[in-house]
């Protein structure tokens, strides 16, 4: 397939339409649009991110008004953290509606829905007028792609459209909150804090460590399967540090990179590295340094852990998968 590279909402929305693959910004990470009531066109989706089809999709829309194009109902705590934070980075997961293909949601009864806080996703989805299926625009276990290059690399003859936008800003994923049951659950940390849910309302919780390891060995149908599955690994080797190490031999030192934030001391020996200015600049270009890794062909990259707070948390969540663990 010859990928189209765009700059025009209205021609993406009308690719979305008639069952096309549009790789698009958000606030948070590029996604990949299909109309989510066209089973053939999720169905391709799968195929082009070679995404394991009993990991569920994210249902955007453009206006969190139209929460009944995508749920079958919108619970009290829903609504009230609906109304607090979107547009924005966060998923409800919700009881779906029937209209949304069962392929999109992997045969679970909720959905994922969220509201975009990016002017040209918004525009994309209020032309498109359908509910849109959209996950991170990346092949399955890589690192996310937050610029439209990125995307390309990874997906460049396997969709229909990239939209070559700017950067993502937040460079983490929307937090996952579960608000099917009585108390909402975050699934997925994010942009959106823990803290900054409780300030709103007050008993949602984390979801507990016990619950994790039960999701892990039961292997069966669970609540948020994304859990399972390989993600944001780079090719290269990932090592979680609190500081940048000093006693590599110089062999290993000129196959590594190193990133973190506000520690230049000791990044100078590696071949490649990068230290943040701040957290949030940490976040929004830690993917793309994951990718440059592989670009330049290095074979190990230490990674200083992220402080254990604000959007550290989401930052962390990635940083641990991306070494696998
Ligand atoms: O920021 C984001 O959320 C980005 C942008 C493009 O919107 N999208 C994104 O999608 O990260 P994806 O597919 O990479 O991750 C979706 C996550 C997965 O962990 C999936 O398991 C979870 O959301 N999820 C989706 N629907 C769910 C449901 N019904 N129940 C529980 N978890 C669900
Ligand atoms: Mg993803």
């Amino acid at each position: 397939m010859l990928t189209e590279y765009i700059d025009s909402t209205e021609r993406a929305a009308k690719i979305i339409r008639e069952g096309g693959l549009v790789a698009f910004p958000t606030e948070t990470v590029f996604g990949i649009g299909v109309d989510a009531t066209n089973s053939d066109a999720v169905t391709k989706l799968f195929a082009a991110k070679g995404r394991p089809s009993n990991n569920p999709l994210i249902v955007h829309l453009d206006d969190g008004g139209n929460w009944a194009r995508a749920a079958a109902e919108l619970p009290q705590i829903a609504s009230t953290l609906l109304n607090a934070f979107c547009p924005g980075p966060l998923t409800l997961v919700l009881p779906k509606l029937p209209a949304i293909s069962d392929l999109v949601t992997a045969g679970l009864t909720t959905v994922g829905l969220r509201v975009p806080d990016h002017p040209i996703a918004r525009e994309i989805l209020r032309g498109a007028a359908v509910p849109v299926a959209a996950p991170s625009a990346n092949r399955s276990g890589r690192p996310s792609g937050t610029t439209w290059q990125a995307v390309a690399e990874d997906l460049d003859g396997r969709i229909d459209a990239i939209f070559t936008a700017d950067a993502t800003s937040i460079g983490i994923e929307s937090t996952v909150v579960d608000c099917s049951g009585s108390d909402p659950v975050v699934l997925r940390p994010g942009a959106i804090t823990l803290e900054q849910l409780q300030r709103i309302v007050p008993q949602t919780r984390e979801l507990r460590t016990g619950e994790m390891q039960q999701i892990a060995v039961s292997g069966q149908q669970v609540s948020s399967p994304g859990i399972l599955h390989p993600h944001y690994q780079p090719i290269a080797e990932v090592f979680i540090m609190d500081l940048p190490p000093k006693d590599l031999s110089a062999e290993v030192f000129a196959v590594s990179a190193f990133c973190g934030v506000e520690c230049s001391d000791g990044s100078d020996a590696f071949a490649m590295s990068k230290v943040f200015g701040s957290l949030e600049e940490y976040a929004a270009g830690f993917y793309e340094f994951l990718r440059e890794v592989d670009r330049q062909s290095l074979e190990k990259v230490f990674v200083q852990t992220a402080p254990n707070d604000g959007i550290g948390k989401a930052l962390r969540d990635r940083q641990r998968r991306a070494a696998g663990g």
